[in-house]
């Protein structure tokens, strides 16, 4: 039978069809823009993608061993719990099996951690500048963000965040390395927050850039979860595995937190593909340690760069780092572009005089480099009197 159709205006129905309120405050995510897009938009060949905080080098070569491998076994679901990669985790973390989920990609964690604990009206404290995804999981249940500038330097304090602790807070996010700005939050400073937190009060660590963090005094947060503390472990398998375009990262906590969040997880949430490549990818100790050693030259190439040019730029922990371009930062970003280098303008931080730049390798940190002092010469652009 053919559907009914009002024919002077087949689609009058869907204006009676109403989304929830709570998606009226949501604001869509912006990724870094895609080589595809670049390359078609000014017709260029070569593009230096230094935007998403993506591994340069690739994907763990063991990883994409076990994804060939995986590939005649496609026809299969894939494990609902992912049962491999979570007993390679807790081997790996020296944690019981029931402390990990596995989901498609750290994103996923946000969402779920969210759906399993925020009720209307929730707060949760938000360190800001910072990863987005934290309050697009907090406005999803309609909740409140509690935004706490960072201190100068970018730095955290742990008394401010403490400051804005209420009846109603339910999470404190704490991004380590923080995403945009590299800064991080030392040991003794988050044991003292722990310390210092009510314990109905959740702490969300997250440590997607826990392997570039080279400083003594940092914690990716798993010492203190094996401690008892009301903690939960973010990690992705994005950054230093190479795996972004897989989507596989997880969540470490304790094992009520953990069966609190699988009750709102999807069945077969993580390929087959993906799962087969994180196992083989946390074994891949040898790619781990080349991109961390490498990023860690990267990082110091950039940091010589900016000197060179006098641009005020954040020591980083991550695998990017933040430069302040001051008033003109839009039009370096856009000239960038003309010349086939990606890199993140800050005004979706609200930081509009920053740039992010991912570490890329050393060819391609070299060009961004060159491109700017070009785009600053030939727009006669002093960054020394910003
Ligand atoms: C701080 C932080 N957390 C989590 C993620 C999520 O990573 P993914 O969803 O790729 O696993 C990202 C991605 O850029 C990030 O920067």
């Amino acid at each position: 039978m053919q559907p009914t159709t009002q024919p002077d205006n087949p689609n009058s129905a869907l204006s009676e069809i109403v989304s929830r309120a709570a998606l009226e405050r949501m604001i869509p995510y912006t990724p870094g823009k895609p080589i595809w897009e670049v390359k078609d938009e000014y017709g260029l060949e070569r593009i230096v993608k230094l935007a998403s905080n993506e591994n340069p080098y690739g994907a763990s070569p063991k990883a994409l061993e076990a994804i060939r491998e995986q590939l005649s076994e496609l026809n299969r679901y894939p494990d609902d719990r992912s049962r491999r990669l979570v007993k390679a985790l807790a081997g790996h973390y020296e944690l019981e099996e029931t402390n990990f989920i596995v989901t498609n990609g750290g994103d996923e964690f946000i969402k779920l951690l969210s759906e399993a604990y925020l009720e209307k009206g929730d707060e949760v404290i938000v360190p800001s500048p910072t990863f987005s995804e934290y309050e697009f999981g907090a406005l999803l249940m309609d909740s409140e963000i509690v935004k706490v500038p960072l201190r100068e330097g970018y730095r955290y304090s742990i008394e401010d965040i403490l400051s804005r602790v209420g009846e109603r807070t339910k999470l404190v996010y704490l991004c380590t390395p923080n995403n945009p700005t590299g800064t991080y939050l030392p040991r003794n400073e988050l044991q003292e927050l722990l310390d210092r937190l009510p314990r109905n009060v959740l702490v969300v660590l997250d440590a997607a850039y826990h392997h570039f963090a080279s400083a003594d005094d940092y914690s990716n947060g798993m010492e203190f979860i094996k401690a008892g503390y009301p903690v939960v472990v973010l990690q992705t398998f994005s950054k230093i595995y190479g795996l972004a375009g897989i989507r596989v990262g997880f969540g470490a906590a304790s094992e009520e937190i953990i069966q609190a969040i699988l009750r709102v997880k999807e069945p077969f949430n993580v390929n087959a593909l993906a799962q087969a490549a994180a196992v083989a990818a946390l074994d891949d100790r040898e790619f781990v340690e080349r991109t961390r050693a490498l990023n860690a030259q990267g990082r110091k190439q950039l940091y010589e760069g900016f000197e060179r040019l006098s641009i005020p730029y954040v020591e980083s922990m991550g695998n990017f780092v933040l430069a302040d371009l001051g008033e003109r930062t839009e039009f370096v970003y856009e000239e960038l572009l003309k010349r086939g280098v990606i890199t993140r303008p800050g005004r979706g931080w609200g930081l509009p005089n920053c740039l992010r730049i991912s570490v890329g390798t050393e060819e391609e940190n070299k060009l961004f480099l060159e491109q700017l002092d070009v785009i600053a010469v030939t727009n006669g652009i002093d960054f020394k009197r910003l």
